[in-house]
């Protein structure tokens, strides 16, 4: 939701910060704008993306070694030049990027404009920048106090950096339930919403919590808190490869991302599992071990496709450790009242580790002294440093706003969680764990098999690029795949599509299966095989189109499909991993056959900090 980036040093600011924009671009691409001070102010806005704001500053001065950009994913007033950030005050003396929301802005606004401020957007962060100017006059104080004052008014949540006019050799930035990194150079820093614009010119950061406000200079950094008590700041070591944020040769990053599944699976599976498939080690599980394999209920929470993936994980831990779950949207279960027992564990699943929701149902959890974990991707992110323990994803930054290796690689985490608990609590024998975990370990070789049908995929994909409407049916484990794979084709194609457990088609999306309807079966030989036999027989007797995920050398299927997309056996738990990929793969083709932006698909964002 919004990326900012800024940036103050001897070198020049702007193609610092419009790197790091298009970099963050995943984050929101409404709008873009930047801020510079060449004795003067220079302010450069823009409907669209980074690239259209660059068009536009063309032939502009840009000559500056300080500034601020700000790439939006619109949340108060419609993606258009005045409301684009940076957001500039009205007597012109602060200029801000924000990335959150001020809650109560209409009030802040109705109290600045009774003392004569006007506004010139619809935005929550054009009444922040003026309420921060208006204790600045009005109480004739310094850039920073008058920071501090404003932020201690706000309701909200807020990533922001802030330059002041009168105090061009410093900005000051400050975070609320919205992320922001600062890099530390040799006589610079870079501030900017997550690592990515970051790692190039250093790896050494500087997270900064809730309420911490930064006073940056060019060689010097003091870090406070938003009530003026002083912080040391904890320098970091960024593990983070410039090369993996690339396209590498693939047109799209989704496209990248889903063909990097082999690896990134690895990276997940890497030093946790023994060579002899003897034991599975999760380093941040061993503290909470004991109350796990203990617990009597596990809540998964999450969003988006970290929720099917938590989804996926009820079927396996029922399974694996008999162990009761429920799987939550973290936006519901924080806005009940749950019902929690100490012996209870939550599972939070988060890619980007800052979705507002899914932060603030750990911290409501944690208010009734529940434990807690994480599952995560983003290194250092919000969520992983608040849960009480968790493991790391390691599948690489995922930049495709659609997300596809994350999912992959948080169900190989919750299947080792499973199976290292099943195994402590015998509800698996030591020869199936084994097996088990064998099997587990050769998915990355099943997947590479079903990425080179890639052509395969592509051709059924040409056929379906103008359908309107589209249903998913799967059972069981594949029940979960079938909600990912209606996810993966609405938000990136545009098409409507249903996911539903297979036995749910005749209690009412049978009735829309005419000639032109796409059914996708995820139908691989499991359980329950022959039912959804059944249901496809079903569709067929009704004209629809059926395209069906089979195990490979399935004939029966065969005879009934129109197109049949095969991936090899695996066991009935680890199936989701191999049968979303060519989902995955199937929606981007579409995608890009219709010219939709698959790596940035309208209105969605990567990471959503807003509730
Ligand atoms: C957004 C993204 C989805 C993601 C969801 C949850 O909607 O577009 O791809 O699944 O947020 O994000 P998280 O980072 O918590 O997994």
């Amino acid at each position: 939701m919004c990326g900012i980036v800024g940036y103050i040093g001897k070198q020049q600011a702007y193609p610092i910060i419009i790197t790091g924009l298009k970099r963050l671009e995943y984050r929101g691409y409404d709008s873009a704008g930047i801020a510079l001070w060449n004795n003067e102010l220079l302010l450069y806005k823009s409907k669209g993306r980074v690239s259209d704001l660059e068009t536009i500053v063309a032939d502009q001065d840009t000559q500056s070694n300080v500034g601020i950009g700000h790439t939006r994913w619109a949340t108060h007033g419609e993606p258009n030049d005045s409301n684009a950030h940076p957001h500039i005050s009205m007597n012109k003396k602060f200029v801000l990027i924000h990335n959150g929301i001020i809650e109560n802005y209409s009030r802040l606004k109705k109290r600045l404009t009774d003392r004569g401020y006007e506004f010139y957007s619809e935005t929550d962060t054009e009444v922040l920048v003026n309420l921060i100017e208006y204790i600045y006059l009005i109480g004739k104080v310094d850039a920073e106090t008058a920071i501090r004052a404003a932020l201690n008014k706000v309701v909200g949540a807020y990533g922001l950096v802030v330059f002041c006019t009168d105090e061009p050799d410093k900005l000051i930035a400050a975070r609320k339930s919205s992320p922001l990194v600062i890099g530390v150079g040799k006589g610079e820093y870079f501030i900017a919403s997550d690592a990515t614009p970051i790692i190039e010119h250093t790896n050494s950061v500087i997270y900064l919590n809730d309420n911490d406000m930064a006073i940056i200079k060019k060689c010097e950094l003091q870090l406070k808190t938003i009530h003026n008590e002083e912080l040391i700041p904890t320098i970091q070591t960024l593990d983070l490869d410039i090369g993996e944020i690339d396209k590498q040769g693939f047109d799209h990053f989704m496209l990248k991302e889903i063909f990097e599944q082999p690896r990134s699976i690895m990276d997940t599976l890497r030093g946790r599992i023994a060579p002899d498939n003897a034991d599975i080690r999760l380093g941040g599980l061993f503290a909470v071990m004991d109350k796990l394999v203990d617990a009597k209920r596990i809540i998964l929470i999450g969003c988006g496709t970290s929720w099917h993936a938590g989804l996926v994980g009820e079927y396996i831990f029922e399974e694996l450790a008999r162990i009761s779950v429920e799987v939550e949207y973290a936006s519901e279960f924080r806005y009940r009242n749950p019902i929690l027992h100490d012996d209870d564990i939550i599972i939070a699943i988060s890619q980007s580790g800052e979705t507002a929701d899914t932060l603030a149902a750990i911290r409501m959890a944690k208010e009734q002294n529940v434990t807690v974990l994480g599952i995560c991707n983003a290194v250092g992110s919000t969520i992983s440093r608040e849960t009480h323990a968790g493991v790391y994803t390691h599948a690489g930054p995922e930049i495709g706003v659609a997300s596809t290796k994350a999912f992959t690689a948080q169900v190989s985490v919750l299947t080792m969680i499973a199976l290292i608990i099943g195994h402590k609590k015998k509800t698996i024998s030591t020869a199936m764990f084994n097996q088990m975990v064998d099997e587990l370990r050769d998915i990355p070789n099943k997947i590479e098999k079903i990425l080179e049908r890639n052509d395969l995929i592509k051709n059924i994909a040409k056929e379906y690029k103008n359908a309107t409407n589209s249903i998913y049916l799967g059972r069981g484990y594949l029940f979960p795949v079938a909600l990912e794979g209606a996810l993966k084709l609405k938000e990136i194609s545009y098409i409507h599509a249903e996911g539903y457990p297979a036995a749910e088609m005749k209690h009412g999306p049978i009735a829309l299966i005419d000639e032109n309807m796409p059914v996708v079966f995820i139908a691989t030989k499991d359980n329950g095989y022959e039912k959804i036999v059944s249901n496809i027989q079903e569709v067929k007797a009704r004209k629809g189109k059926i395209i069906a995920i089979v195990t490979e050398g399935d004939e029966t299927i065969k005879q009934l499909a129109d197109h049949v997309i095969e991936v090899p056996e695996t066991m009935d738990f680890l199936a989701p991993l191999t049968t979303v990929i060519p989902l995955q793969l199937l929606s981007y083709h579409i995608a890009v056959m219709r010219g939709c932006n698959v790596d940035q698909p309208r209105n969605l964002a990567k990471s959503v900090t807003v509730e």
